[in-house]
């Protein structure tokens, strides 16, 4: 099964958004295997986001990500990396269709709520940066076998 990485950003701790997230992500049939709320660190939030460093956003982007705790998961599921992206919709929230978590709850890039891993590199890469190996679990959900 793919794994990705998901991060619930401040503003969707701030405003109270973590159970309709997850609730979306679930309902769909994806399972959490790791979970931590923790206080991104400027060197983590750069190193995250390495790949953007030259862009002109990058220092306001740094400073949301450490603005406030942030909620890290790890997602499991077939096609895990395509299915959340398209669950979290386009990067510019007023792109984004409605039915997707930023064309539903938000508005500006800047305060665009999820992150969600792009590819199988960034991935694996990403899920490295925050979670340690013996803090993803390896259960079964009661009804995996209809599900899968
Ligand atoms: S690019 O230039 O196309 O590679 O960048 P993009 O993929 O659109 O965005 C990369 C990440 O930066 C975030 N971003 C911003 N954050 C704050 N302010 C501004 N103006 C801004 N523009 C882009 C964007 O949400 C991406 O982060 P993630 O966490 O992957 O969504």
């Amino acid at each position: 099964m793919e794994k990705t990485f998901i991060m619930l950003k401040p503003d969707a701790i701030q405003r109270r958004l973590i159970g309709k997230i997850i609730t979306r992500l679930e309902e769909r049939g994806l399972k959490i295997v790791a979970a931590k709320m923790l206080n991104v660190t400027k060197e983590l939030a750069m190193e995250h986001y390495q790949e953007h460093k030259d862009k002109p956003f990058f220092e306001d982007l740094i400073d949301y990500i450490t603005s406030a705790p942030v909620l890290a998961l790890v997602i499991e599921g077939e096609n895990s990396i395509k299915l959340t992206r398209k669950i979290v919709g386009a990067t510019n929230p007023q792109e984004a269709d409605p039915g997707t978590i930023r064309g539903d709850f938000a508005l500006h890039t800047g305060r665009n709520i999820i992150h969600a891993s792009d590819s199988p590199r960034s991935a694996e890469r990403e899920i490295k940066l925050f979670f340690n190996d013996d803090e993803i679990h390896d259960y079964t959900m009661l009804d995996e076998k209809i599900i899968y």
